[in-house]
């Protein structure tokens, strides 16, 4: 019952990609269980690059099925253009399947999100400005609006109603807006149910009984551990759990079902939007990591912010999804420094702190406590084992994994496809 779970274990842009693609046709379902158009990853298939922002990254493989789950909220245009999008390269995407139960970001939603994060000024989230946080708000205020109540015109014009009767307030009288007509958000939404029709399904049930026919699926977690809403650095964190339980939720698989938890880790950290980032750095080495990283959002375009590896996320992130393996991306990007400083704990108003504290004030405070680790100058894109890379390349690595608490299984050592190093297979 291979069940994988795959997600980030720092602020998310760990390069999952490349994790999937290592898994390549073996998948049967790929499924995304959590967030929305907020995610972005970058598939590249032969000379062929792709930016998914919704899809499952399944949807470019032939023989797999890709799933969107309960747990997602979905943008109907954004869905069927990135599905347009695909068509027009040849690709098939009629095998997607799509919960009826998923709640879908309304033009409202997304309205709130962008005139919220504005009226917050210099306290705002930093979000992505795509109605990712008001959709969970409204799920979880019962307000919400789901893929199946597109075809129920009288139940979605209460459900509308009901939700702009509120909001309509807020916007008006709050944020001085113009008032958003039921009408005209009904028919918009409405325009989308027959597009979307061919891939409602019942997920539960189709991943249930892939499950029990032995079926590898994949769950793929977008963001990461550190923007979940329970487990990240609250409040600066995405509205869903991106950490291994939410793919428990997010797609109606029990526990026991899981198999593996493959967390992503890359050889350094990045952040994008605000909140508290210890290993942050306002040098030339933060400004070298990102051009050579190429840090910049696949989804807003805005500047990654960089750091050096904190082990402290590493453990952390190890302990909240019960992580059986670590696949470590980007360490390519480290080649060059003479010497490579890692977090190994903070200091925290005098106190060293092994772990990470559960007080946001006292995370706030922390500063980062390094170890300097001996870098290595030798290009190592063409290893293909562990016994290829240079020797402090090597420590480096066996290092972040004696920190990190669960076994480096495989390596990232360039963007391409095979510039990886397998240790443990996945499956
Ligand atoms: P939201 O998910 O748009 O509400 O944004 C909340 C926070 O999560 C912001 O700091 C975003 O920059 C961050 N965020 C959302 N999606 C991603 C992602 O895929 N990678 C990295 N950060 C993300």
């Amino acid at each position: 019952m291979p069940a994988l779970v795959l997600l980030g274990a720092q602020w998310g842009d760990e390069g999952k990609g490349k994790a999937t693609d290592l898994l390549g046709g073996s998948v049967d379902y790929v499924v995304r269980y959590q967030g929305g158009n907020n995610a972005g990853h970058t598939v590249v298939v032969g000379d062929q690059k792709y930016a998914l922002h919704l899809l499952p990254s399944g949807i470019l493989s032939p023989g797999c099925t890709p799933v969107i789950g309960n747990g997602v909220v979905v943008d109907p245009s954004v869905l069927l253009s990135e599905l347009s999008g695909l068509n027009e390269r040849g690709v098939d995407t009629s095998k997607l399947l799509l919960s009826g139960n998923a709640h879908i970001i309304t033009p409202y939603n997304v309205t709130v999100d962008k005139v919220t994060e504005r009226f917050l000024g210099k306290r705002k989230i930093g979000t992505t400005g795509r109605g990712i946080g008001p959709t969970y708000a409204d799920k979880i205020n019962r307000v919400g609006i789901r893929v199946q109540d597109l075809y129920d015109e009288s139940i979605l014009t209460q459900k509308v109603e009901a939700a702009l009767d509120v909001k309509n307030q807020i916007l008006t009288k709050l944020y001085n807006r113009r008032a958003i007509a039921v009408d005209q958000v009904v028919e918009e939404l409405l325009g989308y149910a027959d597009k979307l029709a061919p891939y409602v399904a019942d997920t539960v049930l189709v991943l249930n009984q892939a499950l029990e026919e032995d079926k590898v699926v994949l769950f793929e977690g977008g963001q990461g551990t550190l923007l979940d809403i329970d487990h990240g650095t609250y409040p600066f964190v995405t509205s869903s759990n991106p950490t291994a339980g939410g793919a428990c939720t997010g797609a109606g698989v029990g526990p026991t079902k899981i198999s593996r938890v493959i967390g992503i880790l890359k050889a350094y950290t990045t952040r994008v939007g605000a909140g508290p980032f210890p290993t942050e750095l306002f040098d030339e080495d933060g400004e070298a990591l990102r051009r050579i990283g190429g840090e910049r959002g696949v989804t807003t375009g805005r500047d990654r912010r960089c750091g050096w590896f904190d082990a402290v996320i590493a453990r952390y992130a190890t302990r909240v999804n019960g992580l059986t393996d670590f696949f470590l991306t980007k360490l390519d990007v480290l080649t060059g420094w003479e010497q490579i400083p890692v977090c190994v704990a903070y200091e925290i108003d005098g106190k060293r702190v092994e772990e990470l504290p559960y007080s946001q004030t006292d995370f706030h405070h922390a500063k980062p406590v390094y170890e300097m680790l001996p870098g290595w100058s030798e290009d190592i894109s063409k290893a293909k084992s562990f016994a290829d890379l240079p020797k402090n390349a090597q420590s480096y690595v066996k290092a972040l994994e004696e920190m990190s608490g669960a076994p480096i299984s495989a390596i990232g050592v360039g963007p391409g496809r095979d510039e990886t190093i397998e240790i443990n297979s996945f499956l």
